[in-house]
C-alpha cells in the first residue's frame, strides 16, 4: 500500500467537474425534469435516440472503470485512515451518488487530474449528515451505504429516483437489523428510509437467502465495524470485489469453500483500514455491449482493452464462447489484485445455447445483452434462473421481452426462464420498434446494440439514463462505426 502525494484540487474545480461530467448528454430540449442531486441541480432530459444499421465496427477502445469496484473504492477509502488514491474510477452518475453521499457524511473526495483522492475518517468515523442522502438510480450505492451507516452513531434519510424507490431494501435491512441498525421511519422495505446506526454493532452468522453481492457486501461493511467475527454463507458465489478490496485496505477477511459450490466468508470486526492506492480495471458489464456489437455486425473486428476478467463476472463471455464467438483474451495481467485482459473479438456466426441457472450470479447484469446476441444466433437460447432480473433497475425480464417484441424477435418467458428464438444469422432481425427503457441503462444499451445489426432502425425512448454507468457509450460506439439519429431534434417521438 504505497500511498503517494497528490496536489490539492479546490472544491470549485470539483464542482465544475461535476457539471462537465453530467451535462453533456443531457442536452435534449423536451421532457425536462429538474432535481437536486448532491450539490447541484441535475436536469433529467428525456433523450430518445435512433440507431442505424452499421456496416462494420472496427478499432480499439479502452473500457471505463468497473462500477462495482469504483463504489467499493470510495466507501473503503472513506472508512480508512489517511488518503486513498484511485485511478480508473468510473466517472458516472451512480458512482457520483456514492461520492456525494460520502461527502455529506464528512469524507473528502476530490478529483485530481485523472485520479481521485479520498481522505478517510477512519472506521466508524463518519459524521451526522445534514440533508437526505440521494442515491439517484444506484442500488449498489444505497445498499452498500446501509452497511456503512449501520456502524455509525448517526441518523440518515436515504432517498433515490423512482426506479430505485421501487426496489426491495428489506433483503439488506434484515441482517443489518440483527446487527443493531434501527429503522426509525415508516418504510421498512423501500426508499425513502430513515435509519439510525450504532457504535455497538454485534457480529452475526448469516446465510444469504438470495445470491446477491450487494447484500453480502452491506453485511461485510457493517461487520468491519462490529466487535467480533461475522460469518456469511453464500450458497451461490457472487462477485467478490468486497473481499478482495477489504483485504487490500488491511482488513482480515477469510474465504473458504462451503457446500457443493458455496463460500463461507469471515470478517474480523473492529477493523483498522489504511488508505492505499486502488487501480480500477475496466467494467466487463459495459464491455459486454461493445463485444456483443462486434459479434452481431458483419465484418467487425475490435480490441476492447482493460477488461476485468474476475471469474465471478465472466459468465457472459463463457456463454458467448459456447455460442461459437471468436473471442480471444489477450495480454492477461493483474491490476491491484484483480485479473484483467484485452478482448479481441470478431464478427461470428453463433448458435443458441442453454445458460444454466448456476451461472446467473456471474452474468446477472448481462442477460438483456445476451438476449440481444441470442436474437442473431441460429436456434433457441434458453436462459434459466432469472428471478433476480425482476428487481433490477427495471423488471428486466419483462423489459427485455418487450424490447425483443418491438424488434420482431420471438421470445417467451416461462417462469424464471427466458427463451429467445434466434434469427439464424446476420441481417434478418427486423428491428424497427421503439423500446421503453424504464429508467434502465442496460435496457437502453442492449437495444441500441440490437439496432446495429437489424434491418430497420431501432429506437430507444430515453438514452439519458446511460449516464448512470457508461457516459461515453454513444461516443465510443460512434468512434467504432455506429451511427445514431438524435430524435429529440426531429420531434419523432412526441
Ligand atoms: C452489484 C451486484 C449485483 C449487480 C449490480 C452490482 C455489486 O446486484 O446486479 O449491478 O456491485 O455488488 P445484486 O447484488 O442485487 O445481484
Amino acid at each position: 500500500m504505497d500511498c503517494h502525494d497528490v496536489s490539492l484540487v479546490s472544491k470549485g474545480i470539483v464542482k465544475l467537474a461535476w457539471h462537465f461530467l453530467f451535462f453533456p448528454l443531457l442536452g435534449g430540449n423536451k421532457g425536462h425534469k429538474q432535481k437536486e442531486f448532491g450539490n447541484f441541480m441535475q436536469t433529467d432530459a428525456v433523450k430518445p435516440l435512433r440507431v442505424k444499421r452499421a456496416q462494420s465496427l472496427m478499432g480499439e477502445v479502452s473500457m471505463p472503470g468497473d462500477k462495482s469496484i469504483s463504489h467499493r473504492a470510495l466507501l473503503l477509502g472513506a472508512l480508512a485512515s489517511g488518503e486513498t488514491h484511485v485511478s480508473g474510477l468510473l466517472e458516472a452518475a451512480d458512482i457520483m451518488a456514492s461520492a456525494q453521499a460520502l461527502r455529506e457524511l464528512g469524507a473528502v473526495i476530490e478529483r485530481n487530474g485523472k485520479n481521485w483522492r479520498v481522505t478517510g475518517r477512519g472506521t466508524s468515523g463518519l459524521l451526522q449528515p445534514h440533508k437526505p442522502l440521494d442515491f439517484g438510480n444506484s442500488g449498489t450505492a444505497v445498499r452498500l451505504m446501509m452497511g456503512v451507516i449501520a456502524g455509525h452513531d448517526l441518523s440518515a434519510q436515504l432517498i433515490g429516483d423512482s426506479s430505485l424507490s421501487s426496489r426491495p431494501m428489506g433483503r439488506v435491512l434484515t441482517p443489518l437489523k440483527q446487527m443493531g441498525l434501527e429503522i426509525t421511519g415508516q418504510n421498512q422495505d423501500v426508499l425513502p428510509l430513515e435509519l439510525r446506526g450504532s457504535h455497538d454493532l454485534v457480529p452475526i452468522h448469516y446465510e444469504l437467502p438470495v445470491a446477491s453481492a450487494q447484500v453480502k457486501s452491506a453485511i461485510m461493511f457493517a461487520a468491519l465495524q462490529a466487535s467480533g467475527e461475522t460469518t456469511i454463507i453464500e450458497p451461490k458465489p457472487t462477485r467478490d470485489h468486497s473481499e478482495r478490496m477489504m483485504r487490500h485496505f488491511g482488513a482480515s477477511i477469510g474465504v473458504e469453500p462451503f457446500g457443493p459450490a458455496g463460500r463461507k466468508i469471515t470478517i474480523t470486526g473492529d477493523a483498522e483500514l489504511q488508505g492505499c492506492n486502488v487501480i480500477v480495471p475496466g467494467d466487463p458489464s459495459s464491455a459486454a455491449f461493445v463485444v456483443a456489437a462486434a459479434l452481431i455486425v458483419p465484418d467487425s473486428d475490435l480490441i476492447v482493452r482493460n477488461v476485468l476478467i474476475n471469474p465471478t463476472r465472466t459468465g457472459f463471455y463463457e456463454t458467448l464462447v459456447e455460442m461459437g464467438a471468436d473471442i480471444v483474451f489477450e495480454n492477461k495481467r493483474d491490476a491491484a489484485g484483480e485479473p484483467v485482459a484485452d478482448i479481441h473479438v470478431r464478427h461470428s456466426p453463433l448458435k443458441g445455447v442453454v445458460v444454466p441457472p448456476e451461472r446467473a450470479p456471474s452474468m446477472i447484469d448481462e442477460y438483456p445483452c445476451l438476449a440481444v446476441v441470442a436474437a442473431y444466433a441460429s436456434g433457441e437460447t434458453r436462459m434459466e434462473g432469472l428471478e433476480e432480473l425482476r428487481v433490477k433497475e427495471s423488471d428486466r425480464l419483462a423489459a427485455t421481452k418487450s424490447g425483443l417484441d418491438e424488434a420482431g424477435v420471438v421470445s417467451t418467458i416461462d417462469g424464471d426462464t427466458l427463451i429467445v428464438e434466434g434469427a439464424g444469422g446476420t441481417g434478418v432481425v427486423r428491428g424497427g420498434g421503439t423500446v421503453a427503457t424504464h429508467m434502465d441503462h442496460r435496457i437502453a444499451m442492449s437495444f441500441l446494440t440490437l439496432g446495429l445489426g437489424s434491418q430497420q432502425s431501432m429506437q430507444v425512448d430515453d438514452v439519458s439514463i446511460i449516464d448512470t454507468s457508461f457516459p461515453s457509450f454513444l461516443s465510443m460506439m460512434e468512434g467504432l462505426g455506429a451511427r445514431y439519429d438524435d430524435m429529440a431534434s426531429e420531434g419523432d417521438l412526441s
